[in-house]
């Protein structure tokens, strides 16, 4: 982090108390929202976060690997001969060139570069021409090795060291009868929506606990019992509980919608889980993916309507993000109040985030 950045943070934290009870709270300041060094900030502590790179799926067998670009940074994972997963840096030591590109199958690693080439658990093995080099070591020239954590379905990954497990910080949601039975639903299809805000509008969004339910979606709000709704948190998660009035065939039941720390969202209800994963793609806009998970019991018809249930409600959000990210950079609007009945989750969010940046920003280099 530059002097410049730390110093933005420092600043920055200095506006926002974090241990303020809810009644007392405001959100974060509005600049945090669109500004540079904070963004530049953000992204440093997204990194040193959990966060999803693919589905384990995808690597199933030994020498499998794909390709991920998490937020700038080249990342590899794959599968070595003994089967155990391997997160490592895509970027080859000699220039940077990235190394592997799309996935496939792969005994070595092999830069397209120059030809240096890398065992599947990142060593350093082949470096053609270049014999007389003075102190030059192929054993301190291995490619990075990321911390990864298994949350089936998915791959989670971190370029730091994060303190906390990411089973930990799911663990109220794993206890859940409802976890055990989604987890095992087959995946159906990935949803991507570029959403033209700053990524921490879109978590909000997810996180006033149901109160733009009524005036946002009205087709939701038709199926869903409002006064039953309420929120429970947890040291690193919420979670949104949502009774349905059961007149609606594609939502039944109640349905459950997780946030986890600190930009994955697992929501399920009847036969269906869909996972929304919030990146960043600049300071002031994101990309949400929604991968769609189905009890193998439900008909392709059915699914083709809950998806585009799903859609339109996402299209109703992603509206609502938008013209919110433009409202908080009005030179008139600097920070906001929480519904102490409504949203505690998302003070909750602006709480953690703050305290993880700290901690960030308390670092020494
Ligand atoms: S950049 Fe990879 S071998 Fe030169
Ligand atoms: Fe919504």
């Amino acid at each position: 982090m530059t002097p410049t950045i730390r110093q933005s943070l420092f600043d920055a934290l200095n506006e926002f108390d974090w241990a303020l009870p809810l009644e007392e709270a405001s959100t974060l300041p509005s600049y945090w929202y669109y500004d540079s060094n904070i963004y530049e900030a953000e992204k440093e502590l997204l990194l040193n976060t959990w966060q999803p790179i693919g589905r384990i799926e995808a690597i199933e067998y030994p020498y499998e690997y794909f390709t991920v670009d998490l937020l700038g940074e080249p990342i590899v994972a794959l599968r070595n001969q003994d089967s155990e997963i391997r997160v490592l840096s895509n970027v080859c030591r000699h220039r940077g060139a990235q190394i592997l590109s799309g996935c496939g199958s792969t005994c070595k690693l092999r830069c397209q570069y120059h030809g240096w080439t890398y065992d599947v658990d990142g060593k350093l093995k082949g470096t053609p021409e270049f014999d007389g080099v003075a102190n030059f070591s192929r054993k301190d020239n291995g490619l990075p090795v990321l911390s990864h954590e298994e949350f089936f379905p998915l791959l989670m990954a971190s370029l730091g060291k994060p303190k906390q497990s990411y089973a930990d910080i799911c663990k109220p949601l794993l206890d859940t009868e409802e976890w055990l039975t989604a987890r095992d639903y087959d995946f159906h299809e990935r949803l991507t929506y570029d959403i033209k805000c700053n990524w921490k509008v879109a978590i909000d969004n997810f996180l006033d606990g149901g109160y733009h339910v009524n005036t946002i979606h009205p087709g939701l709000a038709s199926a869903l019992d409002y006064k039953k709704y309420h929120s429970t948190l947890y040291s690193h998660s919420n979670v949104q509980i949502a009774p349905m009035k059961d007149n609606d065939d594609l939502r039944k039941g109640t349905a459950q919608y997780w946030w986890l720390f600190p930009n994955m969202m697992v929501n399920m209800y009847d036969r269906t889980m869909d996972m929304n994963i919030v990146i960043p793609t600049g300071k002031d806009t994101c990309r949400l993916y929604m991968d769609f998970y189905f009890n193998p019991d439900t008909t392709e018809e059915w699914r083709k309507d809950s998806i585009a249930y799903g859609d339109k409600v996402q299209l109703e959000d992603t509206a609502i993000c938008e013209q919110v990210y433009q409202g908080l950079q009005s030179r008139t609007f600097n920070a906001g109040r929480f519904s102490v009945r409504r949203e505690a989750t998302g003070y909750q969010f602006h709480q953690l985030w703050a305290e993880a940046l700290a901690t960030l920003g308390s670092q020494k280099e």
